[in-house]
């Protein structure tokens, strides 16, 4: 995708190779919960960039025009085709989360996730298999209507794709910002159910 400018000389576009380090960085500082985030940078950006890469996937960057990182967006139209991880990423993605993989958080993880295996599989059984990944726009950049703008991408993304079914959002039923900004596009919150340790709000969006 070539670079478009979008709104007050934001430029839109998708990342290159050498974008991941900060995209990580700026999803960590902006999603501090999520798991990945504790990892560290260099296993967010192999995390992201294997999900972005796959044919079935697709990310948008927004710089300003000094050409600061304002925000990305990363979706899929097959979750599960793009959370598989070849055996050479594990082996990448074990050695860049190094000894931030035998934390109190992750261990917390592990226990969590056993605790509500079973309740967490019922209720994504049904989720639809396209979903919004991953929304975030730096605070220094918020209320700009940026995200918005991502989504649009996102959703044209869907559409040359052919989607025609709506694709899920998933939010920590806590984060008033981003439930706030599904409610308003027109999203549907279809279940709150527990993920690990957190209480989830899903969501289905149609495309606009
Ligand atoms: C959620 C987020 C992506 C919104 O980005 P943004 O560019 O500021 O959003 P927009 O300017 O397009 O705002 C669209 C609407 O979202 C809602 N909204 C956005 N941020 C909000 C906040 N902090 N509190 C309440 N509502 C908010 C508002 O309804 C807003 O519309 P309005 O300006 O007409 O009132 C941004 O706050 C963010 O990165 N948050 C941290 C990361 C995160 O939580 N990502 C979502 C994970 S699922």
């Amino acid at each position: 995708m070539s670079k478009q400018d979008i709104n007050c000389g934001f430029l839109i576009t998708t990342p290159e190779n050498n974008h991941w380090i900060d995209i990580a960085e700026l999803i960590a500082s902006s999603i501090p919960n999520a798991l990945v985030s504790k990892l560290g940078p260099r296993f967010g950006a192999l995390y992201y960039e294997n999900i972005s890469k796959h044919p079935q996937s697709c990310s948008y960057i927004v710089f300003d025009k000094t050409g600061r990182l304002a925000g990305i967006i990363l979706g899929t139209l097959d979750y599960n085709a793009t959370s598989s991880l070849d055996f050479a990423l594990k082996i990448k993605l074990f050695l860049a989360a190094n000894l931030r993989l035998f934390s109190p958080t992750v261990f917390r993880w592990l226990l969590t996730g056993l605790r509500f295996r079973s309740t967490r599989k019922y209720h994504m059984k049904d989720f639809p298999k396209a979903q919004l990944r991953t929304i975030v726009v730096h605070e220094d950049f918020r209320g700009n209507g940026l995200a918005d703008k991502l989504i649009n991408e996102l959703e044209s993304f869907f559409k040359k794709n052919n989607l025609e079914s709506p694709y899920v959002i998933l939010t920590e039923k806590s984060n008033r910002g981003a439930n706030n900004l599904y409610e308003k596009l027109g999203a549907t919150l279809i279940k709150t159910y527990h993920y690990h340790d957190k209480t989830m709000n899903a969501w289905h969006k149609s495309l606009s």
